[in-house]
This record gives structure tokens, C-alpha cells and sequence, in this order.
């Protein structure tokens, strides 16, 4: 362990704190559907990162979870689309949190948000162009400029129900060739629009649902009494009505490219959102002075949690 003497230092990040730097990165298990269960309840899946979190691990990130249907992996695969959803959802995040000491710390667990784009394994598949993944069954419809905006509401929705699950944050997976990274790659994204062509808008997407997910505020209520509603990004009535435990970041320049910049042509390197809330590792950002391992320049999410 010597050659990580940090390991199990804790890491504050964002006003909160990260127990140790021992990260359990996204892998679906299979366990997000809840099939096994007559009730479709996450009972295994809050189990199995019970007992990481029994282990002690600083932070879990969830396996895949859909925005919207077009998304799905697969057409039964996992979705956070519903205040239903949120509900079942509290079982994995209460399970983890069970093992917060007196002062609230303890093991974090954040959601991945993963919308497929071609390479979900279903006729409604969506992408940037209509060109097939070479491991796809079904040809991909392309996305019109309003199933792109409404797309990005998805994430945010997804987001903001992850919040309302319990979940310290999200994880918006931008690379292997998942919808983000069809977007930025060429050899995909053959759009003419302002959502293809230079590099500056084949990111676009990205740069709009971090921004969105940043930007959206949720109710400190119940989820029964979730309104779908009101959810929209950038509402100023909402925000107002909000109270944020936390204030909001001191604004920071655009940014210029995600977490690793990708490269141009496929972009590969762009997992945009490893750790999305955690840190900001920009001139200025909540993350400036964490070492580069665990510091991907990226943005927090949720103003009132990690
Ligand atoms: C069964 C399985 C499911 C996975 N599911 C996801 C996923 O939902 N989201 C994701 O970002 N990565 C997923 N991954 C990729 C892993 O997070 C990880 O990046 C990959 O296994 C490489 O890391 P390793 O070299 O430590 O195995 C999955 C990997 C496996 C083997």
C-alpha cells in the first residue's frame, strides 16, 4: 500500500467528505431491473452494495441506469425515469447509508446515468446518423434537433430523480461508444446542424446535459410528492423556492473539453463524467489541489450534495 499512502485518507470534495479514495467504479450486475422479484423491487441490488459498503469502500458507482426507453441497453434494462422509480431506488441508497457514523459520514453511492444511443440492443434505438454499430442488431433512428433537446431533459429528469433516490450524486457516462461519445466521434456523427461538424458541436450534447444536470434544483420533498413538473432546467421560480443547504459554486469559465481530452476524431478518453459530481479540477475549481488520479476536471452536480 505504500505506493498509495493516500488510500485511505478521507478526500473532502465539494463540502462533503469522501471517507477514503477507494472508488468502486460502474458495473452493471444485472441486479438494477429487480426481474428476480415479483414486485421488481432492488433488494439484491441493495444487498450487493451493502456489503461494499460494509467494506468500507469511499464511494460506489451504480451500473447503467437509462434516462429515457431509447436509452436502454437492452428493452427491459434499468431506467430512472419516474418518481416510482426514485422510490425503489431509496432501498440501494438507504442500504449504503446505513453504515454513515454519528456524523454523517460514511460510504456515498452515486448513480450512473447511461442512455445506449446504437448500441442498444432494441428496434427504438437512437443516434446521431442512421449508421448501424458494427455489435448492433437494429439500424439506429437519428435523432431530430427536439429529440435532442428532449433527450437532455432526460438526463436532467434522471438526475434529479437520482437525487431524490438518495444518491450523492450521478455519473453521466460520456465514452465507449455509448450515445455522449457518438455524438463526438466523426465516424458516427455525420449531422450538419448544430449538434455535428466541428468539434465545438459534436460536444454539445455533453456540454448541455452537464450543464443541465448542474443547473437543475430539486425540491427537498417526499417522492411521493414529486412533480415531473418541475423539473425543468433553469425554471428561476423553482430555483427561488429552493433552499440549498449549500451555495451555489462561484461561476467558472465554460469548459473547453470534458475530463480526459478526447480525441478529435473518435472521442475516445471522453468519460466525461467519471466522478462527475466530485470535483472540479480547473484554476479555481472545488477539486484544483486533488491529485490528478482522483481529480478528472469535471463538474459538481448537485449543489446540495457531493
Ligand atoms: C459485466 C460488466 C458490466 C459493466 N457495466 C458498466 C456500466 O454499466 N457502466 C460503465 O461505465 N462501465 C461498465 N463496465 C466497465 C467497467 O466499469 C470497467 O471500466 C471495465 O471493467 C474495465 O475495468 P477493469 O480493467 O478494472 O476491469 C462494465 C464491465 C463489466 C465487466
Amino acid at each position: 500500500m505504500s505506493r498509495y499512502p493516500r488510500l485511505f485518507e478521507p478526500l473532502q470534495v465539494h463540502g462533503r467528505k469522501l471517507i477514503n479514495r477507494v472508488i468502486m467504479g460502474s458495473m452493471h450486475t444485472g441486479l438494477e431491473e429487480g426481474q428476480h422479484h415479483f414486485d421488481h423491487s432492488l433488494r439484491n441490488m441493495a444487498a450487493f452494495y451493502e456489503e461494499r459498503a460494509r467494506g468500507g469502500v469511499g464511494l460506489i458507482v451504480t451500473g447503467g441506469i437509462a434516462p429515457n426507453n431509447a436509452g436502454r441497453v437492452a428493452p427491459l434494462a434499468a431506467m430512472m425515469t419516474t418518481p416510482s422509480d426514485a422510490v425503489r431506488h431509496r432501498e440501494v441508497t438507504e442500504a449504503v447509508h446505513q453504515h454513515r457514523d454519528a456524523d454523517g459520514n460514511g460510504p456515498m453511492i452515486a448513480m450512473q446515468i447511461l442512455h445506449a444511443g446504437r448500441y442498444g440492443y432494441h428496434p427504438w434505438n437512437v443516434s446521431p446518423s442512421k449508421a448501424k454499430a458494427p455489435i448492433g442488431w437494429f439500424t439506429p433512428s437519428p435523432l431530430s434537433g427536439r429529440d435532442i433537446e428532449r433527450t437532455i431533459d432526460d438526463f436532467v429528469r434522471a438526475a434529479a430523480l437520482a437525487e431524490e433516490a438518495g444518491y450523492d450524486g450521478v455519473e453521466v457516462m460520456g465514452s465507449e461508444g455509448y450515445l455522449i461519445n457518438q455524438f463526438l466521434a466523426r465516424q458516427v456523427n455525420d449531422r450538419t446542424d448544430q449538434w455535428g461538424g466541428a468539434f465545438d458541436n459534436r460536444m454539445r450534447l455533453a456540454l448541455r446535459i452537464v450543464d443541465g444536470i448542474r443547473a437543475v434544483r430539486t425540491r427537498p420533498a417526499p417522492p411521493s410528492n414529486l412533480d415531473p413538473s418541475a423539473w425543468r432546467v433553469g425554471s428561476e421560480p423553482q430555483r427561488a423556492a429552493l433552499p440549498l443547504p449549500l451555495p451555489p459554486p462561484a461561476p467558472l469559465p465554460p469548459l473547453t473539453h470534458p475530463t480526459t481530452a478526447p480525441d478529435a476524431e473518435t472521442g475516445d478518453g471522453a468519460r466525461l463524467s467519471r466522478h462527475l459530481p466530485a470535483v472540479d479540477a480547473r484554476p479555481g475549481g472545488a477539486g484544483a489541489s486533488t491529485p490528478p488520479c482522483l481529480a478528472p476536471p469535471s463538474r459538481p452536480v448537485f449543489y446540495s450534495s457531493l
